[in-house]
């Protein structure tokens, strides 16, 4: 079995030769005080500078545990004073005990990470969250339960589901920072320290299978969850909005049937008179669950199944709306919205999953990468627009880039409404992870982005908004990009700031970590 300690320098140290400039910069001491330091000049920064080629495997570098820490990071550029609030980041960051592997990338201990920024300053923080289950098995000392892409260890205790490990999703709402598990009740945590508190129900009769994702509507605030009842008698699909202030929880239910699928979903879709379900044709296997398989690795990819589109009104009125379109892969919706009666809902789908689900007998790529190989990954994530008819029930899908793409975002003060500006990461043609950031117009259709190259490897970004302008979908965004990015050279990682209309003019800071951080997934910003 390859050492991962080793396996990561080695990546590292095949890496290709540092340009004169970068080998300048490496020689400097990377923290020269515990102060933010920062230059007059706010313009674009180089602080990253290209490599020529990288080995194929180094983002393993980026699978390693993550650490506790809390510090003022040192700043390359200048921090906009107007970029205040908090930005938390959530994902798994405990890959390896003894000599125990998760199965894939997406499966953790969840930990969140929170930079602070204040007037050009910033502040670094990193905390797991103490589920019970990370807790037990932090005492043991190594992994105690299988989780949902991974078996029980030998010796270990076998539980039906997976345990809560609250590693996907973050928000904060009412004073309380949330972290939310694939399929469990979301945790609370102080939104200072990041100290675990304790799970909550959010009002919900049972919370044990509330999904990560969620949608906030920008216009009511309020908070749209998701469930999906396995139940052998009464299966269904369940949205739960709760009230701004937390206080209180409608439930709209669609029951399992013909053209509503018992399938597995990680995300959907919200628009302002709408919830949607995108039952893509991914099914889970309870019987093989039960036998001690992991959750994931008993889905069954029926690409000959169309995915069916089930729209629930918000407000109860009236019958579920049942629409389908070809069969696609969602791992993350971008955002919906009303027109009239269509539902506009923009997503990044793949024709076939077969990067994380067995297709043909091949091995998908985020498997083997936790075993140092690269696997199957024969489709790109394309972001896509439908249109959906409620009247007719008729679809359109458009395809908005052909790249390959993942976790796109828009500005939170849209969600649930009309946007323009989407963000999102993409990797070269042929390559599987993300090294370039994308602002796509939705108006104009124009794209810019900022390619950091072989080497370096990108996480979700998040925008955040210039608080003193408005939203203006006649324009583009006003505010800043934050891209959380792993440097293979030097086993590091940072956080880049970028003009959020102008990403193609690079960086204008760099957050320098102390240490590395490792592959997470979602994050909020909430601004000061
Ligand atoms: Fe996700």
């Amino acid at each position: 079995m390859t050492n991962r300690r080793n396996f990561v320098k080695a990546a590292a140290a095949t890496a290709a030769p540092l340009t004169t400039s970068t080998a300048t910069l490496a020689s400097m001491p990377l923290f020269l005080s515990a102060c933010v330091t920062t230059r007059d000049s706010s313009g674009p920064i180089n602080a990253y500078p290209k490599m020529a080629s990288a080995n194929a495997l180094g983002f393993l570098g980026h699978l390693e545990n993550g650490t506790e820490s809390f510090y003022e990071p040192l700043v390359e550029g200048k921090l906009p004073a107007q970029l205040s609030g908090t930005f938390y980041r959530n994902g798994p960051a405990m890959f390896t005990r003894q000599n125990e592997r998760k199965g894939a990338i997406a499966d953790g201990d969840g930990m969140i990470r929170m930079y602070r920024f204040n007037g050009g300053k910033v502040s670094y923080r990193s905390r797991f969250v103490q589920t019970d289950k990370f807790k037990e098995e932090q005492a043991a000392g190594k992994f105690i339960y299988g989780t949902w892409t991974s078996r029980t260890p030998p010796g270990g205790k076998r539980l039906q589901g997976s345990p809560n490990q609250a590693g996907v999703t973050t928000v904060l709402r009412n004073g309380k920072l949330y972290a939310h598990d694939e399929v469990n009740p979301p945790w609370v945590l102080d939104p200072n320290t990041l100290e675990s508190i304790a799970t909550d129900n959010l009002g919900i009769e049972d919370p044990s299978r509330l999904k990560a994702h969620f949608r906030v509507d920008s216009k009511t605030d309020e908070w749209i969850l998701l469930d999906s009842v396995f139940s052998p008698t009464a299966p269904s699909h369940s949205a739960y909005i709760v009230s701004p202030d937390g206080k209180r929880t409608t439930k709209r239910t669609i029951p399992v049937g013909r053209n509503v699928p018992l399938t597995y979903m990680h995300d959907f879709f919200v628009s302002g008179s709408s919830v949607m379900l995108f039952l893509h044709p991914a099914y889970p296997d309870y019987g093989k669950q039960r036998q001690g398989s992991p959750f994931a690795d008993t889905l069954t990819w029926k690409a000959n199944e169309s995915t069916k589109l089930a729209i629930m009104s918000r407000a109860g009125e009236g019958e579920p709306i049942i629409a389908e379109t070809d069969s696609r892969w969602m791992w993350h919706a971008v955002n919906a919205f009303d027109r009239g009666n269509e539902v506009i809902a923009d997503y990044v789908g793949y024709e076939k999953p077969d990067h994380f689900i067995e297709i043909d007998g091949k091995e998908p790529a985020w498997y083997a990468f936790m075993k140092g190989r690269t696997g199957s990954f024969n489709y790109p994530g394309k972001l896509r627009r439908l249109i959906i008819n409620k009247n007719t029930k008729s679809v359109r899908e458009e395809i908005l880039d052909d790249g390959n793409n993942e976790f796109p975002v828009v500005d939170k003060r849209v969600h649930c409404h009309e946007h323009r500006d989407m963000y999102y990461i993409q990797a070269p043609k042929g390559a599987l992870w993300w090294s370039k950031v994308v602002r796509f117009d939705s108006k104009t259709g124009a794209s810019e982005g900022y390619d950091f190259g072989p080497g370096y490897y990108l996480n979700e970004p998040q925008f955040a908004a210039d608080m003193s302008k408005p939203v203006n979908l006649n324009g583009s965004d006003s505010g800043w990009l934050l891209v959380p990015v792993f440097e293979l050279a030097k086993g590091m990682s940072s956080l880049a700031i970028f003009r959020a209309n102008a990403l193609s003019d690079g960086p204008i800071a760099s957050v320098r970590l102390k240490t590395h951080d490792s592959f997470a997934f979602h994050g909020s910003w909430h601004a000061a």
